[in-house]
């Protein structure tokens, strides 16, 4: 795991986008993992704005909630469409998210699986991190065997969603289908992107605390290619900061780079 504490959000943004950017400029045809949330709103926002290419790319969400159809406004599908496919030239026949509406989700998330395999894997999947400690919608207790189900929401995890619903958790689905811990830590790359000081600590317990399916997040330490981006709020509660920052400022990759970090 690489540890890449940024200078502030913007830089943390910033540094995420031109990653990913490089990725799809050297690999066109790559199969990109996407996440939704609001940190994400400002990647999206800053490689449309910087004219990424996506015309032969192939992508993959994270998740989506069970019930809302893709026209819905706070549909994972409405927002990638908002906030990414209607800005960049995708192709949208090869953008993919779990069919939420499925009279069998069973099948649903099957068929999820098969469309991954089929594109032959997940090159480099973007993730973020929720404060009940999930990624994607792998809330407290995931495997980290699991594949892509329909999983329950906490409490916790309506509550942070709730501004996407006029700030009324009652409004949040109760459910959500997403890929599992399993099939994220399949993808040949992770990039985790935390922002923000309510972040710092759930940040704290995937990257330094034990295993365990309490924090699906931890599971990223299992994944041989895992870079996490964070910004100084939600780098806070990091033990072994000065280690990270030592990493980082005598790796040349970085150098690059050296304006955010
Ligand atoms: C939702 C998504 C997660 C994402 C999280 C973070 O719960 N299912 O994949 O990590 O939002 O959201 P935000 O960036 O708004 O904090």
């Amino acid at each position: 795991m690489e540890i890449l504490p940024c200078k502030s959000r913007a830089d943390a943004v910033a540094l995420t986008a031109k990653l990913i950017g490089a990725r799809l400029d050297a690999t066109p045809e790559m199969v990109l993992g996407l996440a939704t949330g609001r940190t994400m709103e400002e990647v999206y926002d800053h490689l449309a704005t910087n004219g990424a290419r996506f015309d032969r790319c192939t992508t993959f969400n994270l998740d989506e909630y069970v019930g809302l159809p893709p026209n819905h406004p706070q549909s994972y599908a409405a927002y990638m469409a908002g906030h990414l496919f209607d800005r960049v030239d995708i192709d949208r026949a090869c953008t993919h998210l779990p069919d939420g509406m499925a009279a069998d989700l069973g099948h649903a998330a099957r068929d999820y699986e098969a469309r991954i395999a089929a594109a032959g894997g997940i090159d480099l999947q973007l993730l973020g991190i929720g404060a009940a400690g999930h990624i994607g919608f792998n809330e407290p207790l995931s495997a980290f065997r699991s594949r892509t189900r329909d999983k329950i929401l906490t409490p916790t995890t309506r509550d942070q969603n709730a501004g996407m619903f006029g700030g009324d958790a009652a409004r949040v689905p109760k459910r959500a289908l997403t890929m599992g811990v399993g099939t994220i830590l399949e993808a040949g790359e992770l990039i985790l992107l935390a922002c923000g000081a309510a972040k710092a600590e759930v940040v704290a317990r995937a990257v330094e605390g034990p295993l365990t399916a309490r924090v699906s997040a931890s599971a990223i330490q299992l994944h041989p290619a895992c870079k996490v981006i964070l910004d100084p709020e939600a780098a806070a509660a990091l033990e072994d900061i000065a280690y990270y920052r030592f990493v980082c400022a005598n790796e040349e990759k970085w150098d690059p780079y050296r304006d955010h970090l």
